[in-house]
């Protein structure tokens, strides 16, 4: 009864003019996400080695939101077999997750393999493919084996070689069942949160400096992992691999020259760095050339973006199926400085010369999500235009609520409007978008946010210790888009 006066009333609540009447196109792929370390629990279980979240959240619970920890999370180690239920009822085409690299190498290195948590993901992804839900499987979102961290994480080029083991590994055991991988998650906020603002595990604030090497090393590790699989792997297995890349939208905040400029460069600072030496070949210039005004005029003796050679920038280039993005929000982007201007200490932010804010009247409850439709319309189009055209799969985007109500009508609004602003990229602008991916299934361990944000179509209970699940209305309405493959009452 209750499912069925959902599915009448969404369509009336969001089916305004505004919204696409076109059919989500043949082929096109529905999905869901989650990450290890924010749903398994099972911290030191079975073998599981030690990783970055589990040393940050142990060791300073005062950096975490009411200093919790995901120790257990939602159990999903345990309960991964309801979760799948869970997947298949939705009725999901492909279900993104990630592999916990210390719970199958509890050092990080290749000497010590866990068969235990083989065997875990072993029967995840085979009841997964038998449930006929594709697995879209990341090898890193951001639980590093703590020894890697200790020799020093993502600014150390020698991570980019444990990963690129790791990775065969990955191949090796879970190939069989996994047609879509990716490498590495949001290298922007890891090296970001993680090395530059310390907003992120390990939370190091090594301004101006932190982040370029981390940016470096990241993408020296996917390129590894993409030619393992294009060698060794692909000719049998016969997948694709891609990376993902987080990005808002950077809307210039007014017309001037000066802001419409400032916002190109923020977009190349904050997703080019990033995007274009996988698929254009090298840093984007404008981050070349202020890192190195900036550095020569603060006194270095080089710039503080590390130089691939020709032959890194040969490697890396290319070293992507698809484009993995994941998206939130939008910033309105002004001018702040030029690169020649307020020198002093190496600041990020400074070199890029941009200040963000965001429009007061734009729908949110989390000061980091904002409903902006029409952002993520122009997200997508930039993209597809800038990086010649590739395949897009949206691997993240969802709602934040701080009450996790199951009666979540602002996450259905969201998605709406979100899923509606595809539909006119792909109908309207062109743009070779293929898939969708809510983040996320359940509520889960938000990071710093521990579980005081909600961001799930099924509510978990935190208090309770078999961490029941139940699914809000968000659930019932997506099963709805799904399986009809529209936003309103009658599509094209
Ligand atoms: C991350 C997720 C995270 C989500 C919401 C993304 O940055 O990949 O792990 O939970 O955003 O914050």
């Amino acid at each position: 009864m209750f499912k069925f006066i959902v599915f009448l009333f969404i369509p009336c609540v969001f089916g305004d003019a505004t919204l696409s009447n076109r059919t989500f196109p043949d082929g096109f792929s529905f999905g869901t996400a989650t990450a290890a370390y924010q749903i398994e629990g099972a911290w030191n279980e079975d073998g599981k080695g030690e990783q970055l979240w589990d040393w940050y959240t142990h060791t300073y619970p005062d950096k975490i939101d009411l200093g919790y920890n995901g120790d257990v999370a939602c159990d999903s180690y345990h309960k991964w077999q309801e979760d799948i239920q869970i997947l298949k009822d939705l009725g999901v085409q492909h279900y993104r997750l990630s592999i916990s690299w210390s719970r199958i190498l509890p050092n990080g290195t290749v000497n010590n393999i866990n068969q235990k948590g083989i065997d875990y993901y072993i029967n995840v992804l085979k009841t997964l493919k038998e449930n006929n839900i594709e697995p879209m499987v990341t090898l890193y979102h951001w639980d590093l084996p703590i020894i890697l961290h200790q020799m020093g994480g993502w600014t150390n080029p020698i991570t980019a070689e444990y990963f690129a083991e790791y990775s065969r590994i990955a191949f090796k055991y879970f190939g069989e069942y996994v047609k879509t991988w990716i490498t590495l998650n949001e290298p922007q906020s890891t090296c970001w949160g993680g090395y530059d603002s310390g907003s992120k595990a390990p939370g190091y604030t090594l301004a101006g400096l932190g982040l370029y090497e981390c940016a470096y090393v990241h993408v020296l590790a996917h390129a590894k992992a993409y030619h393992i699989y294009d060698n060794e792997f692909r000719a049998q297995q016969k997948g694709r691999i891609s990376i993902v890349i987080d990005s808002p939208w950077a809307e210039a905040a007014s017309n001037s020259s000066e802001d419409v400029e400032a916002a190109q460069t923020e977009r190349e600072f904050v997703l080019g760095l990033y995007a274009n030496p996988i698929y254009l070949g090298n840093w984007p210039q404008v981050v070349i050339d202020n890192v190195a005004t900036r550095s020569e005029l603060e006194g270095f003796a080089q710039s503080r973006l590390p130089q691939f050679t020709q032959e890194q920038i040969d490697y890396i280039n290319g070293t992507a199926d698809f484009f993995g993005l994941n998206t939130y929000g939008t910033n309105l982007i002004s001018h702040l400085n030029k690169p020649n201007e307020n020198i002093g200490v190496p600041n990020y932010g400074l070199d890029k010369g941009t200040s963000s804010s965001v429009d007061p009247s734009w729908p949110s409850d989390v000061p980091w999500v904002h409903q902006v439709p029409w952002g993520f319309r122009k997200l997508l189009k930039y993209v597809y235009e800038q990086y010649n055209h590739p395949e897009i799969i949206v691997t993240e985007n969802g709602w934040a609520d701080k009450t996790g109500t199951l009666t979540d009508i602002d996450r259905q609004s969201y998605i709406t409007q979100y899923l509606s602003a595809l539909l006119d990229a792909y109908y309207e602008d062109g743009v070779n978008v293929t898939g969708y991916t809510v983040w996320s299934l359940l509520d889960n361990f938000e990071w710093t946010n521990g579980y005081t944000q909600k961001l799930g179509l099924v509510q978990v209970d935190f208090e309770d210790a078999n961490r029941t699940r139940t699914p809000k209305d968000s659930y019932y309405w997506f099963q709805n888009v799904i399986k009809t493959k529209c936003l309103v009452e009658e599509c094209l």
